[in-house]
């Protein structure tokens, strides 16, 4: 039986995949010119990725995934959106590039895909929507080989403060909204209704360890993957708001492994 508050999301990201494919910050014409998407922090915290297999989970429509091909990674992206993975699909031949990309939602994605990976990687604007962090991190655990990485970077759950009216750190019950502006083209409003879920650090931390992965290393940073608003502006891949590093941060990271045994 599919998750309710996630099929309302697939419905949200089938429409906002549309705005997003053709939107210029994106960089898709820049991305089929040879342009990365992946940004400093993931680059440096995953290393090499030359001949090693990697599961990028709720990939969108698979740029990040093809740029860690680009580097010779061999690579699977996992989307609960259709819509999403066909137009990764798409970008992949664009690209010439290969990739396997698979539709479903991350926490039923075990027995849909038989394998194990050396990486596990999931990045920008996904922990959000996943109702049950538990289930997502033996999800990771599963996916990993023995030794096998996992890394996320997304946003900080601090966030939730920047809100209007701010949401608690600490809110349990799921956030519920629509008539909202889609956050690449502020001009689109989704009517769907979408549906978010905050997770504590301590939640995600916590998950990870009890799916038996051994964090390796938390990071805090005071930037930003995207513009939160018109007025941001960009350093060195980043964002930051007009009156520079907030006092809190924006985004975190975390690499875990899998034990070897
Ligand atoms: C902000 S986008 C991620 C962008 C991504 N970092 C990239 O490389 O383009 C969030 C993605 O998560 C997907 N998603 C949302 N809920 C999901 C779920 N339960 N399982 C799998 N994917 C999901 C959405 O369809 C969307 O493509």
């Amino acid at each position: 039986m599919p998750n309710s508050d996630h099929e309302k999301n697939r419905v949200a990201w089938n429409e906002m995949v549309e705005v997003h494919w053709d939107h210029p910050n994106q960089k898709r014409k820049e991305f089929l010119n040879g342009w990365c998407s992946l940004k400093s922090i993931e680059l440096d915290a995953v290393g090499d990725v030359h001949g090693r297999s990697l599961l990028h989970l709720m990939c969108q429509f698979g740029m990040d995934t093809l740029s860690w091909a680009r580097r010779g990674a061999v690579v699977t992206g996992v989307d609960i959106s259709d819509r999403s993975i066909k137009r990764a699909d798409e970008l992949k031949k664009l690209a010439r590039l290969d990739a396997t990309f698979v539709r479903s939602d991350v926490l039923d994605l075990i027995g849909v895909i038989d394998q194990q990976f050396d990486i596990v990687f999931q990045s920008h604007g996904t922990h959000c929507w996943i109702s049950d962090m538990d289930k997502w991190a033996r999800v990771v655990a599963h996916y990993l080989k023995p030794g096998g990485v996992f890394f996320i970077v997304d946003d900080h759950p601090i966030i939730c403060i920047r809100e209007e009216p701010p949401n608690s750190y600490l809110h349990k019950e799921p956030i519920r909204y629509s008539g909202e502006p889609d956050y690449c083209d502020r001009e689109h409003i989704i009517e769907t209704e979408r549906v978010e879920f905050q997770h504590p650090l301590s939640q995600i931390v916590n998950a990870l360890i009890n799916a038996g992965l051994t964090i390796e290393h938390l990071g805090e940073y005071d930037k930003g993957y995207y513009p939160i608003r018109a007025d941001w502006y960009e350093k060195d891949g980043y964002w930051y708001p007009p009156g520079g590093p907030p006092m809190y941060p924006l985004m975190f990271s975390l690499k875990a492994r899998k034990p070897q045994s």
